[in-house]
């Protein structure tokens, strides 16, 4: 048990709420951030920074650079440091992406000199593309329609549970032995969306078919549903790196953090049908 206060932005979203739930198992004041949370914060008010972070011993820091819109993360993440550390929080755990390459004229790990240069104890977080995502996040409206159109080709993506993101998160905030560390995460094994797209249908006993579409085409296709261009691009460069198997290769962090193996998709996809995510 801990008597630390922890502030989680995106305390709404996918890690933030699970890491809010660990946090407190954990015996932790959470205070969980957001626009919509329990504490306000919005990255677009500067005059929400400091009301969250006073009193709190270390934070969890999310930020919107997959998000449509322009958007600095380095000078975001490096401000927002700078009041954390002022406002004597102790430890940083930054959530980024295991994508190293620019996506759409963007860097997923932007963020991560600002953390470390605050003077903060830092652990930075880069996982794969979460499970998710099927359920909760851009896929889902594919999985109910029953066709995953993206330009992932044949390639793999070892998905990691949001759960197992937020485990190791709860770990780095609250104990020691973490700080300076930059976490790769993944699942236990690498997938195709076609396999994914398999698993899912013989859970839910519907067809959900995986069709490749060019990269161009899902630009166009997006753009005609009113989806920003620059925005589309974002997407299916993110997706390309799955077709070019940028980040395939499965990583053991999450055994050697928790000392557990990561959630398998086929478990997620079990416990997602079960609740009855893919309803339509
Ligand atoms: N999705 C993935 O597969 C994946 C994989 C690797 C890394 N990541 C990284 O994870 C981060 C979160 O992505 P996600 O897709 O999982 O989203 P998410 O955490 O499920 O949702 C975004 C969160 O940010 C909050 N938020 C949105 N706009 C905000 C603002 N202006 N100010 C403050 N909070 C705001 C939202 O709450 P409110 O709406 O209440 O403000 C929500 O809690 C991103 O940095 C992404 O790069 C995602």
């Amino acid at each position: 048990m801990t008597d630390k206060t922890v502030l989680v932005l995106g305390g709404t979203g996918k890690t933030g709420r699970r890491l809010v739930s660990r946090l407190q198992e954990r015996g932790a004041h959470v205070r969980a951030a957001s626009r919509s949370g329990q504490v306000r914060f919005d990255w677009d008010d500067r005059n929400t920074w400091e009301p969250a972070l006073q009193g709190a011993d270390a934070a969890y820091l999310v930020d919107m650079q997959d998000k449509p819109g322009a958007w600095d993360a380095e000078t975001n993440i490096r401000e927002l440091a700078k009041f954390a550390v002022e406002s004597k929080v102790r430890r940083l755990v930054l959530l980024q992406a295991r994508v190293t390459e620019p996506v759409g004229g963007k860097s997923l790990i932007a963020g991560e000199e600002a953390v470390k240069a605050s003077g903060a104890e830092w652990t930075v977080l880069r996982p794969n593309w979460f499970n998710q995502n099927f359920d909760e996040g851009v896929l889902l409206d594919g999985v109910k329609d029953g066709e995953l159109r993206l330009p992932a080709g044949d390639g793999l993506e070892p998905f990691v549970d949001a759960g197992d993101v937020a485990a190791v998160a709860a770990v780095a905030l609250l104990d020691d032995g973490h700080a300076g560390e930059t976490y790769e995460l993944s699942g236990p094994r690498a997938i195709g969306l076609g396999e994914a797209a398999d698993a899912i249908s013989a859970a839910i006993g519907r067809t959900v078919r995986y069709v490749h579409v060019d990269h161009k085409d899902y630009v166009d296709e997006l753009v005609q549903y009113e989806v920003p261009a620059d925005y589309a691009l974002f997407v299916a460069d993110l997706v390309a790196q799955i077709r070019d198997n940028k980040n395939a290769v499965p990583t053991d962090t999450v055994r050697r953090v928790l000392g557990r193996e990561p959630r398998d998709f086929a478990d997620f996809v079990a416990d997602a049908a079960a609740r009855g995510a893919w309803n339509v």
